[in-house]
């Protein structure tokens, strides 16, 4: 398959955007990024210490600064940060350069692939099924608003999951 634009993963953390980006990556023969690892790379600080130092808006506005960036690349696969879908101007420069996918999971799943995660900020002292599902719950119309493409991965692994991509993909033409 030949990307005309990018393809951006968005969703919830923990929902497995980075490994269904590899996957994907090595199914379509097309690079991949993460714009979490972009971050890291730009800053050479960890997603921990920036949101510590600097705070989240600092982090936000890298963010952003990450799509610029990548709307002036060719076609690759984006895997984004959880929080990429939640500015409204992030959502307006994803569709500008690609179609955006949200792949979705139970509070239960999230949970199982975070619990043991140290550098997920957000989660640093609230690392429970009802506080991830209280954030999944306002997060969700944000999510949704931004998706071409939505995806639930419950119960499929990462290759099953770029399969189901690549499906809806070729359904979208
Ligand atoms: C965040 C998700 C993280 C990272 C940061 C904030 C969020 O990325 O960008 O900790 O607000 O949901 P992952 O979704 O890759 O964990």
């Amino acid at each position: 398959m030949k990307l005309t634009k990018h393809i951006f993963l968005i969703g919830f953390m923990g929902v497995g955007k980075t490994s269904t980006s590899r996957e994907l990556s090595k199914k379509l023969q097309v690079a991949e990024t993460d714009t979490d690892a972009m971050i890291v790379e730009r800053e050479q600080r960890s997603i921990a210490k920036i949101f510590e130092e600097s705070g989240e808006a600092y982090f936000r506005s890298v963010e952003t600064g990450m799509l610029d960036e990548l709307a002036q690349e060719s076609p690759c696969i984006v895997s984004c940060g959880g929080g990429m879908a939640m500015r409204d101007e992030n959502v307006r420069k994803m569709k500008e350069s690609g179609t955006v996918i949200f792949l979705t999971a139970t509070p239960e799943t999230i949970y199982e692939h975070v619990k043991d995660s140290t550098d997920r900020p957000l989660l640093n002292g609230n690392m429970n099924v009802p506080y991830i599902q209280k954030l999944m719950e306002q997060r969700e119309p944000k999510y949704s608003a931004a998706a071409d493409i939505f995806i639930a991965t419950d119960g499929n692994t990462p290759d099953e999951v770029a399969d189901k991509i690549i499906q809806a993909l070729e359904v979208e033409g």
